[in-house]
């Protein structure tokens, strides 16, 4: 099979040197047993390129399990990966397979392996040197034949710098590690990516599909993508779903690029430029955006006599109703304030967690916590 036939085959779009790159080595670890690490920006591909992996493995006939560490809650995790016996812990009614051994004879997909809890590291570690694990609640070890292939969209060396991921376990995983770059480190392959995702909508939603214009083009192709593929392909869908066989001109990229439609807030686009042009560039867009929350501000301080602190961030909306009154002054409670920016970040970032998340600054399961805590499930 020659690399087209393979990437085909298993569903990669991407004919940059970076992609076909990736593809040899693929090719390369699939039939091997290696734990392999891919890392990347979310929405790069990590878990296409995982599958692919096991699909090209001699255990594709068996199932990939992927479990997503970051969203597991930390009190359950061991018992959710390794198992755990009847009466291991309150709740435990029944005596429980864990991920791995469900996955015994196929590839466990450990996602967000950053967020793994430092305690239960050590036992992941286990499985890798070994295949061993216990089930939680029981000290006889067991065996299972596992292949990992393991993903992060974090700096797992500075998480090891940073005391939060052991370093054994780093040096376990890195050594086969395929990085795929996010989409703005390899615009060649914007277009295809494009027309590929046109088509299938266009077969599946059973309209025709009326193209795209050179302009609007090449808008797609000079946008920073900070969501990656996985924001190329919704973006994709929306346009051509809903405009319904008409032919996709600039003015339609404009409205359904979210960053495009707000003013180009945080939007570097600088392809035919110099680095010096490009900076220059940077800085008057950060000075307008700095001008623009300044005008905001005093509007809201003037008009509703908002703290200031309380609209500082762009996920703060200005308007505020429910302040205490002490002393004069006007206060949010705190998880108010919160409860609120976690709201606007899920709007901003279309309900994507991960983004919200990464935006918020907290991790993804504190941020799964906090989505209970404050009832914000839909
Ligand atoms: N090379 C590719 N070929 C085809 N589709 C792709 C490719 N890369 C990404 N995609 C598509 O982009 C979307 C996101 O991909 P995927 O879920 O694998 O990303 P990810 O890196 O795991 O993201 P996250 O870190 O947020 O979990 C999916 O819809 C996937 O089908
Ligand atoms: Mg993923």
């Amino acid at each position: 099979m020659n690399r087209d036939q393979v990437q085909q085959q298993v569903g990669i779009i991407g004919e940059s040197i970076e992609i076909k790159e990736i593809i040899n080595v693929v090719e390369q670890v699939s039939p091997t047993e290696i734990t392999v690490l891919i890392t990347g920006e979310s929405g790069t591909g990590k878990e296409v390129l995982a599958k692919a992996i096991h699909q090209m493995s001699k255990r594709a006939h068996k199932p990939m399990i992927s479990v997503n560490a970051g969203a597991i809650p930390e009190g359950i995790i061991e018992s959710e990966l390794f198992g755990h016996e009847k009466g291991a812990f309150t709740g435990a009614a029944e005596t429980r397979k864990g991920y791995f051994e469900l996955a015994d004879g196929g590839t466990i997909f450990l996602d967000e392996i950053g967020e793994l809890p430092i305690g239960t590291q050590v036992k992941f570690l286990r499985v890798l040197e070994n295949g061993e694990y216990m089930r939680v609640g029981s000290a006889i070890p067991r065996k299972v034949d596992v292949r990992v292939i393991a993903a992060t969209n974090k700096d797992l060396e500075m998480e090891v710098h940073h005391g939060s991921f052991r370093a054994d376990l780093f040096f376990r995983l890195r050594s086969i590690n395929i990085r795929i770059p996010p989409l703005r480190e390899r615009r060649e392959d914007i277009p295809l990516f494009i027309q590929e995702f046109a088509k299938q909508f266009c077969e599946k939603n059973k309209i025709p599909c009326g193209g795209i214009s050179d302009e609007a083009m090449e808008l797609l192709r000079n946008y920073h993508w900070p969501g990656n593929v996985r924001e190329l392909r919704n973006t994709i869908e929306s346009m051509f779903v809903i405009e319904r066989g008409r032919r996709i001109e600039a003015n339609d990229v404009r409205k359904y690029v979210k960053e495009f439609h707000d003013g180009n807030r945080n939007l570097p686009v600088f392809t035919h430029k110099t680095p010096d042009q490009a900076e220059r560039e940077l800085i008057l867009r950060a000075l307008l955006e700095m001008k623009s929350d300044i005008m905001e501000i005093k509007h809201a301080l003037n008009q509703q006599r908002v703290p200031a602190s309380a609209v500082g961030s762009h996920y703060v909306e200005a308007h505020v109703d429910t302040e205490n009154h002490e002393n004069g002054e006007r206060f949010v409670p705190i998880d108010e304030m919160e409860r609120r920016m976690i709201i606007s970040a899920l709007e901003r970032f279309e309900g994507n967690r991960r983004l919200a998340a990464k935006a918020l600054n907290i991790s993804e399961r504190t941020l799964y916590r906090k989505i209970k805590e404050y009832n914000l499930e839909q």
